[in-house]
């Protein structure tokens, strides 16, 4: 495929939805053309689901729903969105995806990592992003960016426990899968992972060739 496909993924609070912004700044400065999305969601369809997901009154939702709502969402985003603007030669953020599942829902929540392997790859038929930009800090610290923020929604309602598992997923599949991950300090301020991240950014592309 012609584009370029970068995710960013990392616990809630590290800091991806300020940095999402400066990425695509970054990719629009070096003159690409940018789509950017989220999941769970970036459809209508994978949005619905989102709110179905993250609604706080859905308590009862047991972690195979979820994970299967997850992957519902993804194949959508993934064959609506995500393949045609990679064909069209787009440069596609996404603010979380595949990695995202493997972590909360099979790290996390304890659901067997090959049937989430195997449900990823059916719902993106085998894409994988060409970079995955990880956002890390410690645990506690994050929680309280959530916790200031006062908006808590389902799963930002988890405790410090399930967050360090998350914490501790995400490093685990960086460290297996070094190609394609890169790690980045979210807890040092704004412009300095903004700096990391533009380092990460124009290697990656210098290595592309472009
Ligand atoms: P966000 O706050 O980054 O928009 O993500 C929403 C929540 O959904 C966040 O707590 C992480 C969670 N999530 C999963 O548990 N599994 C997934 O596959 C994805 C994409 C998100």
């Amino acid at each position: 495929m012609a584009g370029i496909f970068i995710t960013l993924e990392g616990p809630d609070g590290s800091g991806k939805t300020t940095q999402i912004a400066y990425l695509r700044t970054l990719f629009e400065r070096e003159g690409f053309t940018v789509v950017q999305t989220r999941e769970p969601g970036g459809t209508p369809i994978a949005d619905r689901i989102r709110s179905l997901i993250l609604d706080p009154a859905h308590r009862e939702m047991t972690a195979r729903t979820e994970a299967l709502l997850y992957m519902a969402a993804r194949a959508q985003h993934t064959a609506e969105l995500i393949r045609p603007a990679l064909h069209r030669g787009a440069v596609v953020i996404s603010d979380r995806y595949t990695d995202s599942t493997l972590v909360y829902q099979g790290v996390a929540r304890g659901l067997p990592q090959e049937a989430l392997v195997w449900l990823n790859r059916f719902a993106t038929e085998d894409l994988v992003p060409d970079l995955t930009l990880l956002l890390d800090g410690e645990s506690g610290n994050l929680a309280q960016r959530v916790a200031d923020r006062g908006n808590r929604d389902r799963l930002d309602s988890e405790g410090l426990e399930f967050h360090q598992r998350v914490r501790a997923g995400f490093l685990r599949l960086a460290e297996q899968n070094p190609g394609r991950f890169r790690v980045i300090d979210g807890e040092q301020p704004v412009e300095n992972v903004r700096w990391a991240i533009e380092k990460c950014v124009m290697e990656f592309l210098r290595k592309r060739g472009r």
